[in-house]
């Protein structure tokens, strides 16, 4: 066997060996836990930015509120800012609109550990309706979120989660149900969920979008 021959044996050898490595680890649910391993970390640290950050904090109550949910899920649901029972708990969505927002998420046939929840402002304001100035600064932290968990649909519950994400104001009585696509992310304009519980007819729109949801999911 001449020397070439023998080169090229083992060449080959290596691509082989080489491949099939990295089909074991591609394959293996080692790999995939690893991946939301490392996104949890990332998400972590982003949240420990959020409570250390002097801008955030400026004028606002209670603790950060940074999101919950899947680091790794398809469906982001974005609210606007934490109300009293969020601050007080760190938690996002678990006072009466919370209570809304969960009940659609499982009637679009979600479970909530799958989904990550959070809002563009990450405290609750003094002055409770957030200002421009607080939504285009907590989107900052946001779009870092964003750029870990890598979303395919992003629900946008309300204004203020409109304005943050697509950088454009809406009307959400005529926009509601409106899907736009941009940059390979599917996003679905519709009420904020505290809405019906100051105008209850509002509730039947929101029940249409989440069945619109549900369609966009099962594409
Ligand atoms: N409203 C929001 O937008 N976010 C919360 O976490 C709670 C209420």
């Amino acid at each position: 066997m001449s020397l070439t021959v023998v080169i090229l044996f083992v060449d080959w050898l290596i691509i082989i060996f080489t491949f099939c490595l990295a089909t074991t680890y591609i394959l293996s649910p080692n790999s995939l836990l690893m991946n939301i391993k490392d996104k949890q970390k990332a998400l972590n640290k982003i949240a420990k930015e959020i409570e250390n950050c002097i801008i955030c904090r400026e004028g606002k109550i209670g603790v950060a509120v940074p999101g919950e949910g899947n680091p790794d899920a398809d469906i982001v649901f974005i609210g606007e800012a934490p109300g009293k029972q969020e601050a007080a708990s760190g938690r996002p969505f678990i006072g009466r609109s919370g209570k809304v927002l969960r009940a659609l998420i499982q009637e679009a046939g979600l479970k909530e550990q799958d989904v990550f929840i959070t809002s563009p402002v990450k405290y609750l304001p003094e002055y409770v309706t957030p200002t421009l100035a607080d939504i285009e600064h907590g989107r900052t932290h946001l779009y870092k979120q964003f750029a870990v968990i890598k979303p395919k649909v992003v629900v946008l519950l309300g204004n203020t989660a409109a304005i943050a994400v697509l950088e454009q104001k809406f009307s959400i009585a005529k926009d509601h149900g409106k899907v736009i696509e941009r940059d390979s992310i599917t996003y679905l304009i519709t009420y904020h969920p505290a809405a019906p519980l100051y105008n209850p007819p509002i509730k039947k729109d929101l029940i249409k979008d989440f069945k619109k949801l549900k369609k966009i999911i099962k594409q």
